[in-house]
């Protein structure tokens, strides 16, 4: 296994940006992931990983050796694409043991190592048959095996999932996080479904236009988002404006447009945010942070008219107009009776749960 450095990298086509500025260093066995809409950067990125494109500038290094100008099967990556970009007309065993040909392995050890990873991925008794054959989720783990059984350093999957249905998203997610846990490979994982960052990575790298927006853990950021893109794509949220009207010690208050003064706390801000007063401030409220409250005013209590109300079962999920803004909030089910558009709502914003976005 080994690490992976990019340093300053960036990537032109023509007079185009593709990337710029990449600068991460991802450690040996970590699941990273890079996220972020269409057209941001993801693939050019991981391509200059893999070695189908060169940079424009800046060092790429697997461990210590660098491998910037280095050709892709002289970097002991293996590669899932988009597509599988299977060989349609040869088999299950055919495909996944093209690797080992182009490498010259005998073909005792070929068959060996090929049943191996077939059991890996679950695929056992298929090697006879032809990809055109198989079903969608079938072909995503030949492409997994193709990928794994060269033994590679470092695995690289662009957006692997993509092509799936819904339900077989959900466990395939979970069965390439079991394999990746058992081999403990360095994985770089490129998709635009925020669900699927979350809740496979060690850490996650969010782009936008071919820029960097944030690395850090899932729960970094989600919870401490360094920008609105960030705060809005990660998750959903509450993007709200106001004006700061006080700060008391490690406590600010602001007024949103209801007129109500609302009070968080100055240590959960992004370090843009200008916390002072009469400065206009994003605050950033999550949902699921947000709850009903019955009885009386209080401090963070604002009150509204329901616009939306959904019942899924699990949850229930209100659309509030508080002055010129609407709140989204999503509480657990707990058999209260639900409100209907156009009634009174009290909502409980807690002081911790809103962070200074910018
Ligand atoms: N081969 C190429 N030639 C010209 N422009 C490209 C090429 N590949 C990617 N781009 C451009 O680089 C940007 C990033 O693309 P890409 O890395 O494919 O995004 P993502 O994978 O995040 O959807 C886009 O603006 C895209 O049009
Ligand atoms: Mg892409």
């Amino acid at each position: 296994m080994s690490s992976v450095t990019l340093d300053h990298v960036h990537k032109k086509f023509g007079n185009a940006k593709g990337v710029e500025d990449v600068h991460i260093h991802i450690e040996s066995g970590e699941f990273f992931t890079f996220l972020g809409p269409s057209g941001c950067g993801k693939t050019t990125t991981l391509r200059m990983i893999a070695g189908f494109y060169y940079p424009t500038a800046g060092q790429i290094r697997f461990g210590s050796q660098e491998v910037t100008s280095v050709p892709p099967h002289k970097r002991n990556t293996g590669m899932v694409f988009q597509n599988y970009a299977l060989f349609p007309h040869m088999t299950v065993f055919e495909n996944i043991a093209f690797g080992l040909q182009v490498r010259s392995v005998n073909k005792a050890e070929t068959k060996e190592r090929v049943e191996r990873i077939m059991k890996l991925v679950r695929l056992e008794g298929y090697g006879e048959r032809r990809i055109d054959q198989l079903s969608g989720g079938q072909q995503q783990r030949v492409a997994l095996a193709r990928a794994l059984v060269i033994e590679p350093q470092i695995l690289l999957l662009d957006e692997p999932l993509s092509n799936l249905d819904a339900k077989l998203r959900e466990e395939t997610r979970f069965e390439i996080k079991r394999l990746q846990l058992e081999l403990g490979i360095t994985t770089i994982y490129v998709t635009h479904d925020q669900a699927e960052a979350m809740s496979m990575s060690d850490r996650i790298m969010v782009m936008q236009g071919g820029e960097v927006q944030q690395i850090g853990t899932p729960h970094e950021i989600y919870h401490r988002p360094v920008n609105r893109f960030v705060a809005s794509f990660i998750g959903e949220t509450n993007l709200w404006e106001g004006t700061v009207v006080g700060i008391d010690r490690d406590e600010v208050q602001v007024r949103i447009s209801s007129g109500q003064v609302l009070s968080g706390f100055a240590k959960n801000a992004s370090p843009r945010a200008k916390l002072a007063v009469g400065e206009q401030v994003t605050m950033s409220i999550r949902p699921e942070s947000v709850q009903e409250q019955s009885e009386g005013a209080g401090t963070n209590i604002v009150t509204g008219k329901v616009v939306m109300s959904e019942f899924t079962g699990a949850c229930v999920n209100y659309v509030t107009e508080v002055g010129q803004e609407n709140l989204r909030s999503m509480s657990i089910n707990l058999g209260r009776p639900i409100k209907q558009r156009g009634d009174a709502i009290g909502l409980h914003i807690p002081k911790e749960s809103i962070y200074f976005a910018g």
